[in-house]
């Protein structure tokens, strides 16, 4: 079952995402967190961060998984999702840096991959916080990907490339591959909550919430996921009808 939450502003989303995973932890102190990044997480990770000084929220027993890395960034690089996860939320709470997980887009990777898969079918997601790209991937799926498909090594997107130019110094500077959890893993998570948070998105919400469940926009295969919840701005939807 889906369910949409209409939010005034990113403030508000940051909020409700965040709230929904405090009410998991207090429920299931050692649950296991599905994390993203990029610039739709950033107010859930703040609030988390405000939780955990203010009501004290703890991290201590709670696993992490990250949904991707860019392949030939190391965890040092400003750029690197590793990078960004300290900084913008792991070096902030009490959580266990032996209790994160993001994929190593170094080396080795076919190595890299099975142990991944691996370590998520030992450790199953409770709670798996998703962005959605323009294109309409979630996690790196990019258009084309096999709804089957596990933790993979994932050519870029040229429109992913563009967009997330504005992290990097140009175009040239961003990684052309990902390795990525994939669509399967995604699906087995317990629960979802996918962030809608910018115009450039109402294409692919639009196919989410109405189209066909079709590979050409990957994350309408979140129709068919017992458990979804999508936050998304309400300036998003002034063209858009709900058909009922
Ligand atoms: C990031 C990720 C991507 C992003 C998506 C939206 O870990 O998996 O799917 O969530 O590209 O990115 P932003 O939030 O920067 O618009």
């Amino acid at each position: 079952m889906t369910s949409l939450i209409i939010v005034e502003n990113e403030q508000e989303m940051g909020r409700k995402a965040a709230d929904i995973i405090g009410n998991l932890i207090n429920k299931k102190p050692d649950c296991v967190l599905g994390l993203a990044t990029g610039s739709t997480p950033l107010s859930t990770y703040q609030h988390m961060i405000e939780d955990y000084q203010q009501s004290k929220t703890s991290y201590q027993q709670v696993t992490t998984f990250n949904l991707d890395e860019y392949v030939g960034l190391s965890a040092n690089d400003k750029n690197s999702y590793h990078h960004y996860m300290i900084t913008n939320l792991f070096d902030h709470i009490n959580i266990k840096s032996g209790n994160t997980h993001i994929p190593c887009g170094i080396s080795k990777l076919p190595e890299t991959c099975k142990a991944y898969r691996q370590a998520l079918t030992e450790h199953p997601i409770d709670l798996q916080i998703l962005g959605l790209g323009a294109n309409g991937h979630i996690g790196f799926n990019e258009p084309g990907v096999d709804f089957d498909s596990t933790v993979h090594v994932i050519k870029l997107d040229e429109q992913t490339i563009k967009d997330n130019t504005r992290f990097f110094e140009s175009e040239r500077d961003v990684p052309t591959q990902a390795i990525t959890m994939g669509i399967k893993d995604i699906m087995a998570a317990k629960s979802i909550v996918l962030l809608v948070n910018s115009e450039n998105k109402v294409k692919a919400m639009q196919a989410l919430l109405q189209g066909p469940v079709d590979n050409d926009c990957p994350a309408t295969i979140l129709r068919k996921h017992p458990d979804v919840t999508i936050i998304a701005l309400k300036k998003l939807f002034k063209n858009i009808t709900i058909h009922q």
